[in-house]
């Protein structure tokens, strides 16, 4: 099967990796952001070519306050420290989801960031924040509706906020659950899946060569024989 070319994570498991450490939820988040750029980097070098990263779903935005600002604080971090990175590693970043339910300057950065990485040529990486894929459904159909005529699949598939990158082939979620937990529903429905048992923080770059490793043992049939 080769290297995919589209990998997408759920980055499950910082909360229970600093708790088993007696660290507040927050370390685990901060961990996971560390974590987050280094396998980034290391997918793009084995030679994928879009990397989608669940940073935080609609869901998430129901979760305490204390925490929500520690991450918050987080994304603050990542687009200032992150972008000139990514100039250099010539990605372009783009970020999915609803930005207008976040704290108004991290979605400026964020659409900052989009502009200042736009000519990267080597790979896309795709931040999934206040995203999920009933929300971007929904507001599919309701732009098809407004639209007022049928469509067919490839019709449809523009109006999401993926619209612009394949689906993803391989998608890793991290934390020993085994649920999509509203991702990528739509793009998703091909796409070889893979779980592993260790939490965020602590799936290391090697673990993420063993999941390119699995994926290309796979037989991808697409319902077909
Ligand atoms: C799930 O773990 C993870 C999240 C809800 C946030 C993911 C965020 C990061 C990896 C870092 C920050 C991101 C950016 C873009 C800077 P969980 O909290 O649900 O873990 P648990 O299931 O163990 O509680």
């Amino acid at each position: 099967m080769g290297i995919p070319r589209h990998v997408a994570i759920i980055m499950d498991g910082n909360g229970r990796w600093a708790k088993k450490r007696l660290l507040p939820r927050v370390a685990g988040h901060r961990e996971g952001m560390k974590r987050m750029v280094s396998l980034s980097d290391h997918a793009f070098d084995a030679g994928v070519e879009y990397v989608t990263l669940y940073a935080l779903s609609c869901e998430n935005l129901f979760r305490p306050q204390a925490e929500l600002d520690g991450l918050f604080e987080l994304f603050r971090t990542y687009f200032t420290q992150n972008v000139e990175h990514l100039v250099q590693k010539n990605i372009s970043l783009r970020v999915i989801g609803d930005l207008a339910l976040l704290p108004s300057d991290i979605a400026l950065l964020a659409r900052k960031g989009e502009e200042r990485t736009a000519g990267g040529t080597r790979g896309t990486l795709v931040l999934a924040v206040a995203y999920g894929g009933r929300q971007e459904l929904l507001s599919a159909v309701n732009a098809a509706v407004r639209g007022g005529k049928e469509l067919d699949e490839e019709g449809f598939r523009g109006l999401l906020s993926t619209a612009e990158f394949p689906d993803p082939d391989l998608l890793i979620r991290t934390g020993n659950e085994k649920r999509l937990s509203n991702f990528l529903l739509w793009q998703s429905a091909y796409t070889e899946l893979y779980f592993s048992e260790k939490m965020f923080p602590a799936f290391t770059d090697a673990d993420l060569d063993r999941a390119l490793k699995d994926y290309a043992g796979r037989e991808r049939r697409y319902g077909r024989i």
